[in-house]
């Protein structure tokens, strides 16, 4: 039932997002690098310290835990974040991941309202959200 509401919810959002999403070209590993810095930023709890001295600025966004890029652009490719108690809100810049296919923050804490940015998220194929706090129905656009 979720993966059919999120392919429906996706399916529609690739509709009316395909004028913004035309604007994703401009963007390259440097956006991802920002976006990821913005997500790490909006994390307010991470008991194993999955992130805090992984993702630093001082090695590629590539090889960062949960973080794979795909060699044909050089761009962040999926982004697997489970299972590790991680809390916040998620940054509205991950729709700046523009070649991301698949996010996966199946159980952490993760709350707040369901994003609209994941609509600019053109490549997005497999989307989890199950077990977290998110709040508050998926965007109707
Ligand atoms: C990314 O694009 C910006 C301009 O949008 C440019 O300044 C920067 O050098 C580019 N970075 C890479 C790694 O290509
Ligand atoms: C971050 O974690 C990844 C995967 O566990 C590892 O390959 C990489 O070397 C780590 N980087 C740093 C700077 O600790
Ligand atoms: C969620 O992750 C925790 C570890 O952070 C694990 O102990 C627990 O079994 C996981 N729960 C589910 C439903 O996968
Ligand atoms: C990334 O996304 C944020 C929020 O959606 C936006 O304000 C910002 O301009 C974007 N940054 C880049 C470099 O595209």
């Amino acid at each position: 039932m979720v993966n059919l509401l999120a392919h429906l919810f996706l399916f529609s959002l690739s509709r009316h997002c395909f004028v913004s999403c035309l604007t994703a070209n401009t963007k390259n590993i440097t956006t991802d690098l920002y976006a990821l810095i913005a997500f790490k930023s909006l994390i307010t709890s991470d008991p194993y310290d999955m992130l805090a001295n992984n993702w630093s600025t001082s090695s590629s966004v590539c090889t960062w835990a949960g973080v794979t890029c795909d060699e044909r652009h050089g761009r962040v490719h999926s982004l697997i974040l489970r299972d590790m108690s991680l809390r916040g809100t998620v940054s509205p810049n991950i729709g700046n991941l523009s070649f991301l296919v698949m996010l996966d923050l199946k159980n952490n804490s993760f709350g707040g309202q369901f994003l609209r940015e994941l609509c600019r998220l053109r490549r997005l194929k497999i989307l989890q959200t199950s077990y977290n706090k998110f709040v508050g129905e998926i965007p109707a656009t």
